[in-house]
């Protein structure tokens, strides 16, 4: 039993790692360009348009991907219990994302020098 949860963690666990290696950056930072984000956020990524829209240049990649989801529930139509984001300008954007444009475009967003960031 004991031998079987600690095999299925390792399986799980390597898939994991694959799965974060899987994050594609060219792709990541073609699909920034195809689906217009520069227009708002920069196509540096931190030089906005307005200041009222966020840098995203070097966030950290979790923290990006989990907010490209939670507007993704949000514009879906979750229940407000869900974690959610709820934006109409966002929501509009992310309708049109798949869950890898998402990883892609955050993983390549997070190895952009920017701002926010203190990189260790
Ligand atoms: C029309 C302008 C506009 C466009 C185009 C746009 N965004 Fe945004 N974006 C915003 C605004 C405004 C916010 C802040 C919304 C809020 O208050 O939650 C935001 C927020 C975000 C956030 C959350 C940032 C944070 O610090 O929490 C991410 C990530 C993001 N945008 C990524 C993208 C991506 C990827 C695209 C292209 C698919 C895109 N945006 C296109 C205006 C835009």
């Amino acid at each position: 039993m004991n031998i079987t949860i600690k095999a299925l963690a390792g399986v799980a666990l390597i898939a994991a790692t694959a799965g974060a290696q899987a994050a594609d950056l060219d792709a990541g930072k073609a699909a920034f360009t195809k689906f217009t984000c520069a227009t708002c956020h920069g196509a540096d990524a931190k030089t906005p348009t307005l200041p009222t829209y966020p840098i995203l240049a070097g966030q950290h990649q979790d923290y990006l991907t989990h907010a490209l989801r939670a507007y993704k529930r949000g514009a879906a139509g979750a229940p407000s219990t869900a974690n959610l984001r709820k934006n109409a300008v966002m929501g509009a954007m992310v309708a049109q994302l798949s869950n890898a444009d998402m990883e892609n475009i955050a993983a390549w967003l997070a190895t952009l020098d920017g701002p926010l960031a203190v990189r260790k």
